[in-house]
């Protein structure tokens, strides 16, 4: 594997099954050898790709407590792997054993106090995970549905970072076309908030990012 990236968090509806799709849209827009895994036994990835008669980039479910363990058999070398997860609340087992061995830990947060208030239970999760990986992961938060213009987003950047959260630089505004990006084939255009994300996760694991 050439990079890993799970999102996830404790609530459900945080929206990891919509960044999941657009970022393996976007990596597979720029020729990276793709793979989604739907580990969410809701399988709502798996249902978004009937919707649509397929994905582009390849996309197994594999909602079991060794999903992370296994995700090496599916992918070559250079497969960038992204994993939609569960609400860890109900699903513990699933995503303790995927943030075990991914690269890359994300956790999406709605600049809403009552969200990132919450962010304290993922974080002990977190902590346990750590005990048991080889080496740490990159863990951020990324804030996502942002309300143009609004402090909001500002303030929850600062706050998180005051508790001591990672955030990334790039965040994901509230918008109709993500709203409705469900059920649609997944499209993300250059410029857009997802492939300035992309982008970012690749400057992270120091892979080229194409001009
Ligand atoms: N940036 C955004 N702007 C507007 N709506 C959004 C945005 N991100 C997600 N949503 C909406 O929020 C809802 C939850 O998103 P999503 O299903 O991606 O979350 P999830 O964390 O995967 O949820 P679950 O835990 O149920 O799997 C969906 O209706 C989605 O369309
Ligand atoms: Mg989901």
């Amino acid at each position: 594997m050439r990079l890993s990236i799970a999102l996830a968090n404790t609530k459900p509806g945080v929206g990891k099954t919509t960044n999941s799709v657009l970022l393996a849209s976007r990596f597979h827009a720029l020729g990276h050898d793709v793979l989604l895994v739907d580990a969410d036994p809701a399988q709502s990835a798996l249902a978004w790709s009937d919707e649509v008669d397929g994905f582009a980039f390849k996309l197994i479910g594999l909602p079991t407590k060794d999903a992370g363990r296994r995700l090496a058999d599916y992918a070559n070398p250079d497969t960038i792997v992204i994993v939609d997860l569960p609400q860890a609340e109900d699903h513990g087992a699933i995503v303790r054993g995927v943030l075990r061995y991914v690269d890359e830990i994300t956790i999406p947060v709605a600049p809403s106090t009552i969200e990132i208030d919450r962010t304290s239970a993922i974080g002990d999760l977190l902590e346990e995970v750590a005990e048991v990986r080889r080496e740490p992961a990159r863990v951020a938060v990324l804030l996502n549905r942002v309300v143009a213009g609004a402090r909001s987003g500002r303030d929850a950047r600062e706050g998180l970072e005051a508790s001591g959260w990672n955030v990334l630089d790039t965040q994901i505004p509230r918008r109709e076309a993500y709203a409705l990006a469900y059920g649609a084939p997944p499209e993300v255009s250059p410029g857009d908030p997802v492939a300035l994300l992309a982008d970012e996760y690749l400057t992270r694991a120091g892979i080229e990012v194409a001009a």
